[in-house]
């Protein structure tokens, strides 16, 4: 019975309070702004009141222990999850309630805290797969059926972005092999490289080191500054390993329990007594 109560409630405040949210731009100097955003799971406030700024071409942490919140905020984010409360704006323009792909297409792309690859692909393939969102690449169904010239033309031109962006992440001979076939470290470096195939303004990264030796690590670290200057990116990022957090974000922001337990430049946020409690489980 209670069971079933739940299911109700967040019914009620998935399909019910997102009908109710009216979508507006607001003036924002931040690429992404969050306003109390925040979702329930029946009794469960898995997330509440988060407010995050990010600036243009920074690499914010998203940190907290198990369970904190932190890949609900990400789904939140990119519409796998329609919020209960709050909104979120990318550069000022209001995506709440907006589906997966729309949300993709307007600038936020993600990777996951599980790999998820199209495994019996290849890897050039793979971050084909994200080009596809991107109208130059675009090719009718009766092109590409009857092999009209403009579907080689697109592929071709698919076939060297891709190229391309393998070669930042050291990909590039790699590019015939499964996915699947990978090493650990490489799959996660795919994995970005197809995020950022779909040409975000802000990429979302769930763990990206975990399950990484530490030169995986390092090398990832310089990764991601590369992504940033090279694309002019903005990165959020949910990571466990506090070394890398430090070496790579200037500013990030502490979930517990679903709540922000605080924020701010890296150093003072993460010696914060509240934070190291938490994180102990005291
Ligand atoms: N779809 C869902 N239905 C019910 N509860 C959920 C759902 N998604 C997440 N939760 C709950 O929300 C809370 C936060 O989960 P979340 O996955 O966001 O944590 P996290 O901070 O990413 O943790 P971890 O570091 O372990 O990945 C957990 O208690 C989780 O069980
Ligand atoms: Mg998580």
């Amino acid at each position: 019975m209670a069971k079933l109560i739940d299911s109700v409630k967040t019914f009620v405040n998935t399909k019910i309070l997102k009908k109710v949210h009216k979508r507006e731009s607001i003036d924002s100097k931040y690429v992404l702004e969050t306003r109390n955003l925040g979702i329930s799971f029946g009794g469960l406030k898995a997330a509440q009141n988060v407010n995050l700024k990010i600036e243009k071409n920074e690499i914010y942490g998203l940190i907290g222990p198990n369970g904190a919140g932190k890949t609900t905020v990400f789904n939140l984010l990119t519409g796998v999850y329609q919020p209960t409360e709050g909104a979120f704006y990318l550069n000022g323009e209001d995506l709440t309630g907006l589906p997966q792909d729309k949300i993709n297409h307007k600038g936020i792309a993600r990777t996951f805290q599980n790999i998820r690859l199209f495994n019996n692909m290849t890897v050039v393939r793979n971050v084909m797969v994200g080009l596809t969102n991107q109208p130059e690449y675009h090719c009718s169904l009766f092109e590409s059926i009857f092999r009209l010239p403009r579907h080689f033309k697109v592929e071709k031109e698919m076939r060297k972005r891709a190229k391309e962006l393998l070669r930042i992440f050291d990909l590039e001979d790699e590019r015939n092999n499964l996915a699947c076939n990978l090493p650990y470290g490489k799959q996660r470096k795919l994995e970005i490289a197809r995020a950022l195939a779909t040409n975000p303004k802000l990429l979302l990264l769930d763990e990206p080191a975990a399950g990484m030796n530490p030169n995986e690590t390092e090398d990832l670290v310089n990764t991601i500054k590369k992504i940033r200057d090279e694309f002019d990116m903005t990165v959020l990022l949910i990571e466990h390993d506090m070394k890398f957090v430090s070496g790579l974000c200037d500013r990030i922001t502490v979930l517990n329990f679903g709540t922000v337990l605080t924020e701010g430049d890296t150093k003072t946020a993460l010696s914060n007594p509240d934070v190291i409690k938490a994180y102990i489980g005291g």
